[in-house]
């Protein structure tokens, strides 16, 4: 593209009397995008319009041969006019010309968007070939700085995530290779660095839920795996509770604190960087001034949760507190596993479950599991 944002382009040159007819029988097979560089402007010249043509349009241009020979068009090459203020509608269409529409289909459908940074994981490029693929990459990642107007950098999610601070490897493909960001979501905000802590988008909704939930004046809240902070911060966003935040990653810790600080709170929200394992060990003096006074726990560590059951029933009410248990459980039925799983633990430490107020698939977490949540009353047995 030169200075003037003029590009060579080619140009379907046809008589305004055929122009609609022409478009409709395109449109009836394909979408505008598929022929259409919609980046730049359509020239009416005299009795003709000229309609700016994207690059790689095979089957476009197969359709036209076989079926629209007699409405009199040709095809000319001229400079087209780029619309600085054009957006695109989504990562296909800003790259319609730019890859095979057979490329295109093997896209991810969905990606994250985390302040400033997207992350993508191509699941299906395997198949392509290994000298390709990057280059193909980097388009896609261009693709999503187009569509996405705040993002500057996108990087490619290489694993799951993994290891106690639940993390997952990055790896970058366009912009500066700087993971800290600022998100904002249900009018709070969180600063964060994507490769060093946990953060998903993905729990907007459920974050949200939990934050509307009634809460007591004063209700002491431990949120034992918080994170950077959405669940505690959400919560004490608009509610006058206490939250002991715990997370066990100083840097989640770190970013935790600077949370706290960054959004107006109407609650409070205690930070600290803590193994909640720890807190049973009776020269743990915050444990010994929480133990049997909290009135609710989330438990947000899906894969490990069962594991701190016994830290739950330490630190609850023994007349009964609320639990928010988060589980990955097998398909189908996930949400009776999750139940019965998480009333086997509790008995186990001589507590029951006194009532179940809300269960429910979260998301589903791959083919064979969903992430499930059960919010529960439980209460020692007397
Ligand atoms: C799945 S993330 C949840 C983060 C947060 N609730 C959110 O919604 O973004 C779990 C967090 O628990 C922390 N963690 C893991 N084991 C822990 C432990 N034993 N004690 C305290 N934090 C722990 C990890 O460092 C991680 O930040």
């Amino acid at each position: 593209m030169n200075k003037t944002g003029k590009e060579d382009t080619q140009f379907l040159k046809i008589e305004k009397d055929y122009a609609e007819k022409f478009l409709k029988l395109i449109k009836k097979k394909f979408s505008d995008e598929k022929f259409i560089d919609k980046r730049k402007k359509v020239i009416h010249s005299g009795p003709y319009v000229l309609f700016p043509l994207i690059k790689n349009r095979e089957t476009v241009n197969k359709f036209i041969e076989n079926n629209v020979k007699d409405l009199n068009f040709e095809i000319i090459n001229a400079k087209g006019e780029i619309d600085p203020n054009y957006k695109f509608g989504s990562v296909e269409e800003a790259l319609t010309g730019e890859l095979s529409e057979n490329i295109i289909e093997l896209i991810p459908k969905s990606y994250d968007v985390i302040g400033k940074i997207a992350i993508i994981e191509f699941d299906r490029f395997n198949s392509l070939s290994a000298d390709k693929i990057s280059s193909y990459k980097k388009k896609v990642a261009n693709a999503i700085v187009k569509v996405n107007r705040g993002v500057e950098t996108v990087y490619e999610k290489k694993s799951e995530v993994k290891g106690k601070y639940r993390l997952k490897d990055l790896q970058l493909i366009f912009g500066e290779d700087n993971p800290e960001t600022i998100h904002k979501e249900n009018n709070s905000m969180f600063k964060l660095d994507i490769k060093n802590t946990y953060f998903t988008p993905r729990l907007v909704f459920e974050r949200k839920r939990l934050s509307l939930l009634k809460f007591e004046k004063k209700e002491v809240i431990v949120d034992m795996f918080a994170g950077v902070g959405p669940i505690s911060i959400q919560i004490a966003k608009s509610n006058e509770v206490e939250v002991y935040s715990f997370d066990v990653n100083p840097t989640a810790y770190k970013y935790l604190v600077e949370n706290v600080k960054l959004n107006k709170l109407k609650g409070k929200v205690f930070a600290y960087k803590l193994d909640v394992a720890e807190l049973v060990n009776s020269s743990n003096e915050l444990g010994n001034s929480l133990k049997n006074n909290v009135d609710r726990i989330i438990m947000n560590l899906p894969e490990q949760s069962t594991k701190y059951i016994d830290i739950a029933c330490f630190l609850l009410k023994k007349t009964g507190g609320v639990l928010h248990f988060y589980q990955f459980c097998e398909k189908p039925n996930s949400i009776e596993k999750g139940i019965e799983n998480l009333k086997t633990k509790v008995n186990n430490e001589g507590w029951h479950i006194e009532k179940i107020l809300n269960s429910k698939i979260v998301k589903p977490f791959s083919p064979k599991s969903d992430l499930i949540v059960v919010d529960a009353n439980i209460k020692i047995v007397q």
